[in-house]
């Protein structure tokens, strides 16, 4: 299953700007883009949902993961677009540059991470079929993919979809993303939206525990 090989128009995965990726994310950016009471919020809910026994991997990752500080996980890898953001990130044992959008395959073994995490970063994927698959080979069979995702966006990079569909419309394809990787099942949609903050909205899928890639 591609992109392009299922009924959702070809154009929802179009963006304004076509130009390599490698181009807009060349400066670091040592910014936070949700409000700090909704980073609040989803530290909160990988304190109640994470084990410290955990393998993670922050996927679209920057300089900030989110995780509580209490909390020392068995290992967190990291892969994004800049290279001095994910140097500067205290949370990540290990990172690597990689474009997903050229080259959606994962740089990891199958059956190996508990939880893979993407935080408002979905929106700029332009293969995500290709990439939910690929979260669906390293998750440990009852590992979880969690995607954070809010209102805000660098415009010119998201894919159209984004802009198109309410948000219940765009949980539904992140849903759809996880539903065609036909390793999970239990996708849920979570609402931890702060009071007059950036809103909170998390799509969780857990892979089948019958499920082991060999
Ligand atoms: C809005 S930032 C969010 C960063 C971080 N997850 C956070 O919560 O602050 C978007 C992130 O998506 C990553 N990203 C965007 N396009 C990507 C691509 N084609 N391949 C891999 N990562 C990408 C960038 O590295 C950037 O860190």
């Amino acid at each position: 299953m591609t992109s392009r090989d299922n009924d959702l128009p070809a154009k929802y995965f179009d963006r304004e700007d076509e130009s390599p990726d490698e181009n807009f994310y060349v400066e670091p950016r040592f910014e936070t883009h949700i409000d700090d009471a909704t980073i609040a919020n989803l530290t909160q809910f990988y304190r109640e949902t994470l084990n410290s026994s955990d393998r993670l991997l922050d996927l679209m990752s920057s300089w900030i993961s989110h995780l509580p500080e209490e909390v020392s996980y068995q290992s967190v890898s990291g892969l994004g677009m800049n290279r001095e953001e994910l140097s500067r990130n205290q949370r990540l044992d290990e990172f690597v540059v990689q474009n997903l959008n050229t080259i959606p395959r994962l740089p990891y073994p199958d059956n190996h991470f508990d939880a893979v995490n993407i935080v408002v970063s979905v929106q700029y994927l332009i293969k995500p079929f290709e990439v939910f698959q690929e979260i669906g080979r390293i998750l440990v069979p009852g590992g979880k993919s969690i995607v954070a995702m809010s209102h805000r966006l660098f415009p010119t990079k998201a894919v159209y979809a984004f802009y198109m569909l309410p948000p219940a419309d765009r949980f539904r394809l992140v849903s759809a993303y996880m539903t065609q990787a036909a390793v999970f099942d239990d996708i849920v949609f979570i609402d931890r939206s702060p009071d007059d903050a950036d809103p909170l909205w998390l799509v969780v899928g857990t892979k089948k525990t019958g499920f082991s890639f060999t």
